[in-house]
């Protein structure tokens, strides 16, 4: 079968994968409108292909996630997994209490300072941070990962950050830029990356179903580096 990415090439579904490895996901950041949202339904769109999975709306300023999930059941297209709107100071202790039915989790979450931000990452210690190649958003995101290593100092778990550059035209030259950026200050950065697309804008209320596109190689890199 053959299907549209959401970055407009055809995308043709291939084989089941193996397996994935159980993944527990923060997408977080300070900035607002960076791509966390997207990134998390479809992400979550990929581990619900693999096992049952629990995304939870931890943004208590936007909830959109929450919002994208009521607008897929309005038009009965609801998405293949558990949305739950949490943006409580118990998170955490919610969460616990249910993460054994689940194989996967995944948490979209505001700003870095809140104290969602901290409970989502004792649960969900995999931190992908979404990002555009612009300045102004790389400069947020020392501040991200001070937040998660004060998480780390203070509970003892073990918080991975790692940035995902998003929304990037391959041709502007600003990921290079950005790369570099990312590099000098020793931030970690995914290799994959998410090319900007109208897709991915017009995904909002529904199931992006098997056409993952970009998404499909930040979950590859995801398992290899869990895995590995
Ligand atoms: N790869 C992409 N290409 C083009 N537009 C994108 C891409 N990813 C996200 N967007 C768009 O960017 C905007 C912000 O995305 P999104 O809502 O996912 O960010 P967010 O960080 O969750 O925002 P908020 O802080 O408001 O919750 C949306 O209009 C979304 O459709
Ligand atoms: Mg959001």
């Amino acid at each position: 079968m053959t299907t549209v990415a959401p970055d407009g090439t055809a995308a043709t579904d291939t084989q089941q994968p193996d397996p994935l490895p159980p993944l527990a996901i923060t997408i977080g950041g300070l900035k607002g409108g960076i791509g966390k949202t997207t990134s998390a339904v479809f992400l979550a769109a990929a581990l619900a292909a693999d096992g049952p999975t629990l995304a939870i709306d931890a943004d208590p300023q936007s909830q959109s996630l929450y919002d994208w999930t009521q607008v897929a059941i309005g038009r009965g297209d609801p998405l293949p997994y558990d949305v739950i709107p949490w943006a409580t100071n118990d998170l955490a202790t919610k969460v616990r209490g249910l993460r054994d039915r689940y194989k996967h989790l995944i948490i979209d979450v505001g700003g870095e300072t809140s104290a969602m931000f901290r409970q989502a990452t004792c649960v969900a210690p995999e931190l992908l941070i979404p990002c555009r190649p612009h300045p102004i958003e790389l400069r947020r995101i020392p501040a991200t990962l001070a937040s998660a290593q004060e998480v780390q100092q203070l509970t003892g778990v073990e918080v991975y950050p790692r940035v995902l550059l998003v929304a990037v035209n391959p041709t502007a030259g600003d990921e290079a830029v950005a790369r570099e950026f990312l590099a000098t200050e020793g931030i970690p950065t995914m290799d994959s990356r998410v090319r900007v697309g109208v897709g991915y804008v017009r995904a909002f209320g529904h199931h992006p179903g098997p056409a993952l596109g970009d998404y499909t190689s930040v979950l590859e890199e995801l398992r290899t580096e869990v895995a590995g």
